[in-house]
């Protein structure tokens, strides 16, 4: 196990009617004039924009509206939200929403106290040093950006989709409501089961040895992530099952199951690269790659494919023939993604090969990717070959 520092300093308030403590949340961080960032409409449709409202006005905190941030979050919408906290001077961004929304809000945050341009931060040109405070009401699981390090913004000139990570850009707090979730299209639901499922193999594929403890807990996550999907399916107003699906997107992406281990995160960017080129849902492109990714590269590390298959997809193991064993788990991944309505293959979204190469090089512009499998150019590609029916 690797030597870590733990901290998450995200405030977490669970459970429901918490939206309600908003206003009292923001005042206890000092805010007092807020941007007041959100998506599409949903939260207005759902009647959460109202309650939001009512709870700022109680508390006499001063508010700039900036809606419309749209999935796969760009670039052009920072720079506004950056100019109005400017002007207004802002002293603290609230995000209502999901992971689009959040990290629209953390990239406006470390843009509006920095004198150049924010894009500057993804390319590496600038480091974060501070930000305006940043707090959440989540309205999906998936993401984890609530209480992760990341945001992850698409720049429309060339169609980059880059993150930028640091812990000062954790939220504040977050407000984890699970009936906020009951309006979510199961499309919605389902993307961020897979987004979910993506950040804890993205820890558990690892070459660390001796880190049996989060081992198990990646295992018991994704089983757990797989069984409430199917129950909230059924029933999208069962309670418990949308609390523990909110719960597991949180601690799926904060941190806690890549303590001690190196993380992976090549398929991460090779997902990125298609969902900035054809704007489809994060969790949707992840079910598509991870599968092939695996395809890919257990031979590296069979014994932990064998175990994956075993732990989690229940696949008894031929000692005689582990490739056999690992082919099974991987094949029961994608029945899995298939029966709650996710496609696995490039096909299934109307992707062919055109861009393979264009993404291939972008996905490798720094060099390889990943630290399971170093993967170069060609792999990605390779992998998008996989991928594609
Ligand atoms: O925009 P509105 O109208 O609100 O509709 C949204 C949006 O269309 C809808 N929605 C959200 N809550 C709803 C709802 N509809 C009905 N009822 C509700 N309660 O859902 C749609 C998707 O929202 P979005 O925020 O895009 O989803 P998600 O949370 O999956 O975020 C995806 C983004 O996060 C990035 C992804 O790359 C992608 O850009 N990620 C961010 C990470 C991070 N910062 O740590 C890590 C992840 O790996 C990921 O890359
Ligand atoms: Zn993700």
């Amino acid at each position: 196990m690797k030597n870590f520092t733990y901290v998450n300093s995200t405030k977490i308030i669970f459970g429901k009617d918490t939206e309600s403590l908003i206003g009292e949340e923001i005042k206890s961080f000092g805010g007092k004039k807020v941007l007041f960032h959100y998506g599409g409409g949903s939260i207005k449709k759902t009647g959460l924009y109202d309650r939001i409202i009512k709870s700022l006005a109680e508390n006499q905190i001063d508010y700039v509206e900036l809606g419309g941030v749209q999935p796969n979050p760009r670039l052009s919408l920072v720079r506004t939200g950056i100019e109005l906290c400017k002007l207004h001077d802002i002293d603290f961004i609230l995000a209502v929403g999901g992971g689009s929304v959040i990290d629209s809000a953390k990239a406006i945050g470390i843009g509006a106290v920095y004198e150049g341009d924010v894009w500057d931060f993804f390319t590496g040109n600038a480091t974060i040093e501070s930000t305006l405070p940043v707090g959440v009401v989540l309205t999906i699981p998936a993401a984890g950006s609530e209480a992760s390090t990341g945001t992850v913004i698409t720049n429309e000139d060339g169609w980059y989709k880059w993150s930028v990570n640091s812990v000062l850009i954790r939220p504040k707090f977050a407000i984890l409501n699970p009936e906020l979730t009951y309006t979510l299209p199961d499309y919605q639901t389902v993307c961020g089961a897979s987004d979910m499922i993506a950040h804890v193999f993205e820890r558990y594929f690892t070459n660390e040895s001796g880190v049996d403890f989060t081992d198990e807990l990646c295992e018991a996550t994704i089983r757990s992530i797989m069984r409430c999907v199917k129950m909230v399916l059924k029933d999208p107003t069962n309670y418990d099952a949308r609390a523990n699906l909110m719960w597991e997107g949180t601690l799926a992406h904060n941190g806690i199951l890549g303590t001690g281990r190196i993380e992976d995160w090549a398929s991460h960017k090779i997902e990125h690269e298609l969902s900035a080129i054809y704007d489809i849902a994060h969790g949707a492109g992840l079910a598509i790659i991870f599968p092939h990714w695996m395809e890919y590269v257990y031979k590296h590390d069979i014994y932990r494919f064998a175990r994956f298959a075993h732990r989690i997809f229940n696949v008894d193991v031929d000692f005689f023939n582990l490739e056999a064993t690992v082919l099974e788990g991987i094949k029961r991944l994608k029945n899995f993604y298939k029966e709650i309505g996710l496609p696995t293959k490039l096909k299934d979204v109307n992707i062919g090969s055109e861009h393979f190469e264009e993404m291939a090089k972008k996905a490798t512009i720094n060099g390889p990717i990943g630290s399971f499998v170093k993967l170069n150019t060609e792999d990605v590609f390779n992998i998008f070959k996989l991928a594609l029916e």
